[in-house]
């Protein structure tokens, strides 16, 4: 089998009629960005079931009350015991919000990838034919004004102030569970004391896995959360652990130039002008999180205003998301340290762990972003080697969660939905073309 139909029987096989899961077992519901992705990788070969996995992400999003337009990191479209937390643990049930949808969320969100995939897949289905341009722009306006919701939760519900840099409340809204950047500030959090059981262990070797240690805290803070009714401004003021995560804010900021794009591109008639504000904030405040130590864009912890001053590939999302600095001298330098690039923590960094989910092992989709970033900036020498290193991995790899840095190794999760996404949309045709043009 090419890898062409090696991916899209993953995707198939993860398929769970209307969502897809990251990989049957270890994730056994629909998760955030990764849907978005896994959308992406649809549109490469059943556009109907790529808009539909779009529309059941957000048959989750809350409306009205607080959290109008809130978008779960885990919709729990259908019951399973094998992951933890499951449904009942995060306690949204009847939360203000809540009271209509017939799928239970957890409490927190994810990085909010979805318009940029969403205006990516647009442009594909444009390319397909004129009927999957016709589809493509009625379910782009039909998503419109979830989408806009959404973005507009982030900029009410996390960053009251309007300091252009929107906080979380928990390292898995980040995405990046378990990055050495959350180290400090989750060091300050208490630890659950209440008894539960980890899934996780069970489907994959636990030096691939975050340490009890570091659940013990993530639980603690999903319970603070539930307390505090998931009002966010009792949580703001009071949550232990707050973050403005580069990552988020970058994969934001460049998600609402999309969803302008749409907006304008579907002449949607409603006012905008506050994500224009909202673009202008972040585009002048995101310069605060300039690392001179590391020459990229780091995190900060909210609560003391220290930078996290830790080498993350999120903060090479910086050319994805339109900022000022130029990232090329620097991604040049990281790609020239580890044989397959990007480490999701630059190798030198004290606090990298090849194997350890995202202390260091490469993530395929967050690469696809950066490279997409440096295309725009002008270095599509690095966006290719960027590429073609992904590419390499999947040739020998094959289709993992994600890869270790330093050997190639696929590692955590097998057949796993976005990194089938990845090829399929990113590096499948463009190595095709690379090789039939040499
Ligand atoms: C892990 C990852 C997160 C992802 C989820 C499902 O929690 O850290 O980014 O969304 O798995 O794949």
């Amino acid at each position: 089998m090419s890898l062409n139909q090696q991916a899209r029987a993953i995707l198939t096989g993860n398929d769970r009629g209307g969502y897809t899961l990251p990989t049957d077992g270890l994730y056994p519901f629909q998760w955030n960005w990764d849907a978005s992705v896994t959308a992406l990788g649809w549109m490469c070969f059943a556009p109907a079931r790529a808009w539909e996995e779009m529309r059941w992400l957000f048959k989750g999003q809350w409306q009205g009350g607080p959290n109008d337009g809130f978008l779960a990191h885990i919709a729990f479209h259908a019951p399973s015991d094998s992951y933890f937390p499951g449904a009942d643990e995060w306690g949204t049930d009847g939360a203000p919000g809540t009271e209509a949808l017939r799928t239970r969320t957890s409490s927190i969100s994810q990085p909010p990838l979805h318009a940029t995939m969403v205006r990516w897949m647009w442009h594909r289905a444009q390319a397909i034919s004129p009927q999957a341009a016709a589809e493509a722009a009625e379910q782009v306006r039909g998503l419109l004004p979830g989408l806009l919701a959404h973005h507009r939760w982030w900029y009410r519900a996390r960053d009251p102030d309007r300091s252009g840099l929107v906080l979380n409340i928990h390292p898995w809204e980040t995405g990046m569970d378990n990055s050495p950047a959350w180290d400090v500030p989750l060091a300050r959090v208490p630890q659950a004391t209440r008894p539960y059981t980890r899934h996780d262990l069970g489907h994959v070797d636990a030096s691939m896995r975050p340490p009890q240690s570091f659940y013990d805290r993530v639980v603690y803070l999903m319970d603070f959360n539930r307390a505090q009714d998931f009002d966010p401004v009792k949580i703001l003021a009071s949550c232990p652990y707050r973050v403005q995560d580069v990552g988020i804010i970058s994969i934001l900021q460049r998600a609402s130039i999309d969803l302008l794009a749409l907006c304008a591109a579907c002449a949607w008639d409603g006012d905008v002008q506050d994500l224009h504000s909202a673009l202008a904030r972040t585009h002048n405040a995101i310069e605060a999180l300039w690392s001179t130590r590391w020459s990229q864009y780091v995190s900060r912890d909210a609560i003391t205003g220290e930078l996290l001053d830790v080498p993350t590939s999120s903060g090479l999302l910086g050319a994805y998301a339109g900022f000022r600095h130029d990232l090329g001298p620097t991604v040049a330098a990281w790609l020239a340290e580890t044989p397959y690039a990007l480490p999701s923590t630059r190798s030198g960094f004290p606090g990298f762990e090849p194997l350890r989910y995202w202390r260091g092992p490469v993530w395929q989709h967050v690469n696809m972003l950066i490279a997409d970033g440096l295309q725009r900036q002008g270095h599509a020498h690095l966006a290719q080697a960027i590429q073609a290193c992904s590419a390499a991995l999947f040739e020998a790899s094959g289709f993992h969660e994600y890869y270790d840095p330093l050997t190639g190794r696929g590692l955590g999760g097998r057949a796993f939905s976005w990194a089938a996404a990845t090829c399929l949309h990113w590096t499948d045709g463009a190595m095709k073309k690379q090789a039939g043009g040499a």
